[in-house]
This record gives C-alpha cells, structure tokens and sequence, in this order.
C-alpha cells in the first residue's frame, strides 16, 4: 500500500472517534437566544467585525450573518469575502481551515473562530509531513490540494482548489500537459479524474459526512419520491454520485433547487444548506439522502460535526474576549498564499458574480 492509502487508512478510526465525540453547544432558551443575539450584534459594530459563514453552520447563525451584513457562502465565497470586505476583525463561523484561509489571504485583520477545535476529516486524514513525503516522491507532478486542508498542506502545494472550480482549474493543468497529484478526498479526487481524464495520484481521504451516503438507500428512497430530482455533493461515494441528477459544489446544489422544476429534491450533503436552498426554492420539499439502512446508526448523519460546534453561546465569548485568533506562522504563511492566490485569479470573475447576487 503506498503512502496515499496507508496514512488516512491508519487515521481513519481516530478520526471517526473524533468525530463521534465533537462537541455540541448546550441547548439555550428562546430568552437567551434572543438577549445573545442582540448582544453579538452590538458587539460587531463596536468591533468593526463582521461574520463570514459556512452554508452547513446552524440556521440560527447563518440567519445572524445575513441580518449583519455579513456573507453565507461555500469556502470559495467566504474566503472572496473575508479578502475584500473592509472590517478589522473577520469571525469566520465554520470549521478551522475556512479561518486559516482568511488569516493567510488577510494577515493584518483579526481573524476569531468561535471554536478553534472545529476541525474536518479531511484536514485531519492528510498530515503535512507525510504529505510532503509524498509529494517530494513525484518531483513530476503538479500538486493539487482542496481547500478542506492545513495551512501546511497548502504550503506544499501549487494550487488549492473548492469543489466549485476543481474541474475546471484541473481542466486547465491538463490542457497545459501537466499530471497531477490532487489531496485529500479519494471521491472527489476520483470524480475530478473521471471528468478530465487527467493523469492523477490521489490521496485516499474522505468526509464523514458525505463518505456515509448510502446508494443503496437511496435507491428505496428515489422508488418513494419518483419525480424527486437528487442533488449529490462530489465528497459522496462514486454510486451515490452515479444516482445524481447533478453533482457539485454546494453553490452548484443551491443553484440547481433555484432552478430545478421538481417538487421534490433528495439532498446528498450537509443538511445546513436547507437554509441557503429554502431561501432560493421556497415551494419545494427538501429531503435529506439517507446516510444508513434501518436501524443503521450514522456518525454524522448528514450534519458535520464540527460545522455544529458553532454556536451563540462561543461566537458571543469570542467577541467579547477576542480569544480565540487564527494563528498561521508567517514562513507558512507565504507559502500557502500562492496557491490560494493563484485559484482566487482564476475563479475571480465568478466570484464576484456570486456576491453580487447574494
Ligand atoms: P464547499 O467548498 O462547497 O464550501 O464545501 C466545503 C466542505 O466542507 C464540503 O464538505
Ligand atoms: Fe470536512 Fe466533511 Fe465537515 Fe466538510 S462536511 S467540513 S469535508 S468533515
């Protein structure tokens, strides 16, 4: 087994007993949420922050973004975000790499995360050392790293990559003759692969989330809803993908219920997006794909863990202790700016379409 495999395979049950015990923030009273978010907001203005959040983050934070002229986005919008809005302080409400990318791409700004602790598998399944090993082993290849990585990582790499413009920047490696090495999820390296024909080595990672889709299932669900149209994240095993009627990043999915003429949507991703995709399909009926058989037990089933550390409770600490600072040491720093500068270039123009429609 070559060193691809072998290092998320000797992490994989560490990482799922991790993610099995991920903490979750205590429930509160409708009084307490509300006082809370009166507070935070307060707390904004007089901080010059703004919030900048994942679409998989509780509804609850994603409303307060919104309602605070913050942004709600996937990884690549937040990071365009975050690298032209003009507050001091950037609280990004998501998992660890979405702050390390606002700390890289904005170095003078305070970057807060509610809880440095919110981590993702795929992160985790992919050490800088081992990965860097590996790379050194394929002199030849052109490294590829998804933006669900270290900040090490991406010190490594030529390029980093979100699932909304993968396909396209590895079109544009192949046209250039170049083979790659692409980290750290095996389904959506495999997918990549299989809609570019790139020559490529793919680290062997994966999402607890969307690794725990189930085709079969989803085959008894799709005989239930026959005129359900399914929307199926490319993190998803290659036969839950080979079920979709679109595949894509998480904008791609919103996009597609906005547009889709169905009734009915199957959802294979985090159900966090509901929010986003109620807010652009208001008529339809969003059902999640199911993540086990019956009497199945799922670790996530279908919400990240980590993404649910975020709350009211530690985005209000935070504000009010400025604890909790994204850190990237300067030398790596410089580094793993190239490849995130160098993606932010490429997909510049359909970024900014993005947020002008938001
Ligand atoms: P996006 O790049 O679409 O935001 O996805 C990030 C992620 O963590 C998917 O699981
Ligand atoms: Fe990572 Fe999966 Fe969570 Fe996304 S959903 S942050 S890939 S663990």
């Amino acid at each position: 087994m070559d060193r691809a495999n072998e290092v998320p395979k000797r992490l994989e049950n560490e990482i799922r007993s991790m993610a099995a015990h991920a903490p979750k923030p205590a429930p509160l009273s409708p009084e307490d949420r509300e006082s809370l978010r009166i507070h935070i907001k307060k707390l904004l203005v007089e901080q010059n922050a703004v919030l900048v959040a994942h679409v998989y983050v509780d509804e609850e934070l994603q409303i307060l973004a919104e309602e605070t002229g913050g942004h709600v986005a996937d990884s690549l919008g937040m990071a365009y975000f975050g690298n032209t809005h003009p507050a001091n302080t950037l609280v990004v409400i998501g998992v660890r790499f979405m702050g390390e990318t606002a700390k890289i791409l904005n170095p003078e700004k305070r970057v807060l995360m509610p809880d440095l602790d919110a981590t993702c598998s795929l992160d985790l399944s992919c050490p800088a050392d081992e990965f860097t090993t590996f790379c050194d082993q394929h002199p030849d290849r052109e490294v590829v790293v998804y933006a669900n990585t270290s900040a090490a990582v991406k010190a490594r790499a030529d390029w980093m990559v979100t699932s909304s413009n993968a396909v396209d920047i590895v079109n544009h490696l192949k046209e250039e003759g170049q083979k790659i090495i692409f980290a750290p999820d095996k389904h959506l390296g495999r997918y990549i692969q299989q809609q570019t024909g790139v020559d490529m080595l793919c680290w062997q990672g994966f999402c607890v989330v969307h690794d725990e889709f189930k085709a079969v299932e989803l085959k008894r669900l799709m005989e239930l809803y026959p005129d359900a149209e399914v929307l199926v994240h490319p993190e998803s095993p290659e036969a839950v993908i080979a079920l979709a009627d679109v595949v894509g990043s998480t904008t791609k999915l919103i996009k597609a219920a906005e547009e889709s003429t169905a009734k009915q949507l199957i959802v294979a991703t985090d159900y966090g997006i509901f929010h986003s995709m109620k807010a652009v399909a208001p008529d339809k009926e969003l059902i999640v794909a199911p993540t086990g058989g019956e009497g199945a037990t799922c670790i996530s089933c279908a919400h990240c863990p980590w993404m649910a550390m975020n709350g009211l409770k530690n985005l209000a600490h935070v504000l009010e202790t400025g604890t909790n600072q994204v850190h990237v040491p300067e030398a790596i720093r410089v580094k793993a700016l190239a490849p995130i500068q160098r993606m932010l270039d490429f997909s510049k123009s359909n970024i900014q379409k993005q947020i002008d429609a938001a």
